[in-house]
């Protein structure tokens, strides 16, 4: 049984890498999903018919009551806030950690780790590291989720000495692990665990809302590692493979967020970004903007021949990207050349942009990326800038003193027109003013972006 749970284990491992090379893109990201479930479900059943498992009664409901309000939950769970729910998963995937932690401490021969005085060191040191990445993970994970739910404060709480005290709880930790290995005593057990609790804390509430995403990633990279140190004291090999892509994938997706936004990792651990109005940028006080309504955006669009739709967070909150697909399907039939530009951190998680316009059927062919359009807007008669802000703000090319400086964003200002589709005149995530409002060859279409695209789509009428 165990040499061919070890062969079925390697099939979901490599139904698991299949998932994730099909995850990469929207044309193929359902099929990856499907496998990935297959994987899993292959994984749940060997597992179960494995001799050593027993407590089927037990296991049977657990796995039911989870699936059930897993199911209840993503069904229910509006696009917008997905990243919270991955935030509030993570959380649970570093409590199962320490569970598990304290279940081989404290019953190691169920575990095959020896006994309770006599614990194998390379158990104990498997343990304690799964135990401290898990109990950093549920506290980090909570408060990620409070601050992205809305329900603590998303500005950064920075106070002095914060790093130089991290640092000396990291090393702590080290301290108290070696101290477990030596002693085996409950007391350094449950304190790794008390300080890695802390320490969760303490990272991530100097970091403001608009670097959350890149947190979440960083905490399911991180629960990726916890999950394959579990793997390591319950000698399951998928585990610990499973455990190792959620981990790798995770960072290496943090660190595409970083580049989309041009900032180093450790600057967005380090914190401090992204909550109060950001300083820096010239004053906006005294410019006016030319306010335009749905009639002229439609006048505007139909007589030209190229237009570029530039969707962001808005459009996602809004709802608007059937509306449009719609706008953009009789502009088409106009004559008008459509194209979708999407920029690397558009919206609030990779992929964002990408998903809500294939849910709306838009053509793969028409949406491109930012490195692949950005020379187009020169050419371009319209830029239809729909719930998007940062992604757009010149000041991330001129202005050195701007918190984005350094930022790739899209060229819109070089269309010959740039309609901005937003509700005011208010800041983006970042916080910070953006000139193009106030541009010559702006029109600010202030509403609701679904609102608004569908009066533009009457208007043509
Ligand atoms: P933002 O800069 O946040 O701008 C979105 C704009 O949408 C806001 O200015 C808002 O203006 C408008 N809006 C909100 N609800 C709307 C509605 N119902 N109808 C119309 N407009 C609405 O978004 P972006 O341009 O997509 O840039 C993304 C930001 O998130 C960047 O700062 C990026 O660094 C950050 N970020 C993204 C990611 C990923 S992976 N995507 C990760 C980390 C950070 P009004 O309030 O005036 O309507």
């Amino acid at each position: 049984m165990e040499n061919f749970a070890a062969l079925v284990y390697l099939a979901a491992a490599v139904l698991f890498i299949l998932a994730l090379r099909g995850l990469s893109h929207p044309e193929s990201a359902r099929q990856g999903l499907l496998l990935g479930m297959t994987g899993m479900g292959i994984a749940i059943l060997t597992t179960l018919m494995l001799p050593t498992v027993s407590g089927w009664f037990l296991i049977i409901p657990a796995v039911a009551i989870g699936g059930g309000i897993g199911t209840y939950i993503a069904n229910k769970i509006e696009m917008t806030s997905l990243p919270q729910l991955m935030a509030a998963f993570h959380s649970l995937v570093g409590l199962a950690a320490v569970f598990v932690a304290a279940a081989a401490f404290y019953n190691p021969q169920a575990f095959g780790i020896g006994t309770p005085d006599d614990i194998h060191l390379s158990s104990l040191i498997e343990m304690s590291l799964g135990l401290a990445i898990g109990a950093v993970t549920f506290t980090g994970s909570l408060i990620a989720w409070g601050k992205l739910q809305g329900k603590i404060s998303g500005k950064p709480v920075v106070f002095g000495g914060q790093h130089v005290l991290n640092a000396a709880l990291g090393a702590l930790l080290l301290v108290l692990i070696v101290l477990l290995c030596i002693t085996e005593s409950g007391v350094f057990f449950w304190s790794i665990a008390l300080v890695a609790l802390a320490l969760g804390v303490l990272m991530i509430i100097p970091i403001g809302g608009a670097d959350m995403p890149v947190i979440v990633s960083m905490l399911n990279s991180y629960s990726g590692w916890a999950a394959a140190g579990i793997g390591f004291t319950l000698h399951n090999n998928l585990l610990i493979i499973t455990g190792a892509l959620v981990g790798a994938s995770g960072a290496i997706l943090s660190y595409i967020m970083c580049k989309g936004m041009n900032r180093s990792f450790f600057n967005v651990i380090l914190g401090g970004f992204g909550g109060e109005q950001a300083a820096g940028g010239p004053s906006m006080e005294g410019r006016s903007a030319k306010i335009g309504a749905a009639e002229d955006a439609a006048y505007i669009m139909k007589n030209a021949s190229s237009v570029i739709i530039v969707p962001g967070y808005g459009m996602a909150v809004a709802q608007a990207q059937h509306a449009l697909r719609e706008m953009g399907d009789i502009l088409k039939k106009h004559g008008v050349d459509v194209k979708y530009a999407i920029h690397p951190v558009a919206g609030r998680m990779p992929g964002h942009m990408n998903v809500l316009l294939a849910e709306a059927n838009v053509s793969y062919d028409e949406v491109f990326e930012m490195e692949n359009i950005n020379r187009d807007f020169a050419q371009a008669d319209v830029a239809y800038v729909i719930g998007a802000n940062d992604i757009t703000n010149p000041a991330a090319k001129n202005d050195s003193s701007s918190p984005i400086y350094g930022m790739p964003v899209l060229d819109v200002e070089k269309a010959k027109t740039v309609l901005f589709v937003k509700r005011s005149m208010g800041s983006g995530y970042a916080g910070i003013d953006n000139p193009l409002f106030y541009a010559d060859n702006t029109m600010m279409l202030l509403g609701d972006a679904k609102k608004m695209t569908e009066n533009i789509i009457k208007a043509f009428e």
